[in-house]
């Protein structure tokens, strides 16, 4: 890097879709001649992608806003950006804007293709912008973006949600459901795979009502696109996250038993087990048809993983309502789950119901149904050892290291010794030990 790079300091809180945001943030900013650095101190664009998802996210966000004070107050020069689906809320942008006057450009999910323009415009004139907008219309294609690995990628498919599950921002901040054309799509994975990508994750609020259509062409659904993306030569596998219960379709089901691209492993949130919690949460199903998907699933693609996320402390949840998360957290037998204790989010409907659940309660709960999640993974862990999986092998975990991670296709990281040379290549590993969250293997022929 010549003395005179201009650099900047990406940091990223939150889920996939952040990460693929902040790929295409790094590509604009190199676009720009601007060169990443990991020290703040020394940058002279930082730019922070808010997620507003996750438990405490404002307080990261304003903690790590404070941290910055120092370096933006100590050299003017720097310029300080905040984007992401957290600015999409008016008390957040109220608060930097009274709080945290010194930050520069505050703008949206919908636009971050505008951020060249707009550091440009605050480099000229040192003023500050805001520009968050309402509503997102047709998806920015063509962007430039820096990935961050080289053998596998994610790719959005879609952006935004409709279903307004009561506790959950994201209908508020991230809009309406837009679905990318196939033909951007397939060309952006063609793309990918011609530059050495094997594995694609296809992201989506709610992957399942996918619907995107070409000028003058009938709209395509989720499982129409997986087995046109399953005729790419050179892509060996394919994920997806996240799905929503209510719209996984039979064709989706058919989709894994005809494409052996796509990977027999299923994020399928949960949320409760509790018929009356999940209508209060709005998610439309009950437990006992979840319990049926799963039997669809797990006849029609024996072996597939299934993982989930699942809320504690909804409010009204009561011991009994509890006590069905844990049942069914028993009968489906998860692979893993995302655990989350319930936190009011403004502007939700769930955030103005009454019976709150004390943080006692929930946090009480919460360690029981850790406790069990996490013995089922043990013993599913526990039967893999001894069999032989594909993995496609991620590279060493540290420069100089033998040791390599890798996911197998139900979506299981196995640490295994291999040489840099099988780095990006699919290798059949022998699981010889495994631990709660990772299993442990050898390399065989
Ligand atoms: N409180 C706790 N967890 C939440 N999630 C979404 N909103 C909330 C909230 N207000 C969880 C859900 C979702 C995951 C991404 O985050 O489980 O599936
Ligand atoms: Fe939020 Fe529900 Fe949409 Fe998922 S499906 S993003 S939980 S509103």
């Amino acid at each position: 890097m010549s003395d005179q790079a201009k650099t900047y300091y990406l940091q990223i809180f939150g889920c996939q879709m952040n990460e693929r945001d902040g790929e295409t943030i790094a590509g604009l900013l190199e676009s720009m001649g601007y060169e990443r650095t990991e020290d703040r101190e020394i940058a002279n664009v930082i730019v922070i992608d808010t997620c507003s998802v996750r438990e405490n996210a404002d307080k990261r966000f304003f903690g790590f806003l404070g941290q910055l004070k120092r370096i933006r107050l100590s050299r003017p020069d720097v310029t300080v950006a905040a984007c992401g689906c957290m600015m999409q809320q008016k008390h957040i942008v109220d608060t930097i804007k009274q709080k945290y006057p010194w930050v520069d450009i505050v703008f949206g999910t919908h636009n971050i293709h505008e951020l060249p323009e707009m550091l440009s415009k605050v480099l000229e004139s040192k003023k500050k912008i805001v520009n968050v907008w309402d509503e997102g219309g047709e998806p920015v294609e063509g962007l430039p973006f820096h990935r961050r690995y080289a053998f596998k990628a994610f790719v959005s498919i879609m952006y935004g949600c409709n279903n307004f599950c009561t506790y959950c921002i994201v209908p508020y901040t991230r809009g309406r459901e837009r679905s990318r054309k196939p033909s951007e799509i397939l060309k952006e994975i063609r793309e990918l795979v011609a530059d050495g990508v094997k594995e694609v994750t296809l992201l989506g609020q709610n992957v399942n009502s996918y619907k995107g259509a070409d000028d003058g062409e009938e709209p395509l659904t989720f499982a129409g696109l997986i087995r046109k993306l399953s005729e790419i030569e050179g892509l060996e596998r394919i994920r997806f996250m996240t799905s929503h219960p209510k719209d996984l379709s039979p064709e989706l089901i058919q989709a894994y038993k005809d494409c052996p691209k796509l990977c027999p492993h299923i994020h399928l949130p949960v949320q409760s087990g509790s018929t009356e919690i999940l209508r209060r949460m709005n998610r439309r199903y009950t437990k006992e048809g979840y319990l049926e998907l799963v039997g669809r699933l797990r006849e029609a693609v024996p072996g597939i993983a299934i993982t989930t996320d699942i809320i504690v402390g909804f409010p009204g949840e009561t011991e009994e309502d509890f006590a069905e998360t844990l049942d069914l957290v028993r009968k489906v037998g998860y692979d893993s789950a995302f655990t989350f204790l319930y936190s009011p989010r403004k502007g939700t409907p769930a955030a103005e119901y009454e019976e709150q659940i004390p943080e006692d309660v929930k946090h009480e709960r919460f360690n029981r149904l850790v406790d069990t999640v996490n013995s089922i993974s043990v013993e599913k862990n526990r039967n893999c050892v001894g069999k032989i999986y594909p993995v496609l092998a991620e590279g060493p975990d540290q420069e100089g290291s033998a040791l390599q991670s890798g996911r197998t296709p139900e979506h299981k990281l196995v640490n295994f010794e291999a040489p840099l040379s099988v780095t990006g290549q699919i290798v059949n590993v022998e699981i010889t030990e495994s631990n709660t969250f990772s299993l442990v293997g050898r390399i065989v022929e």
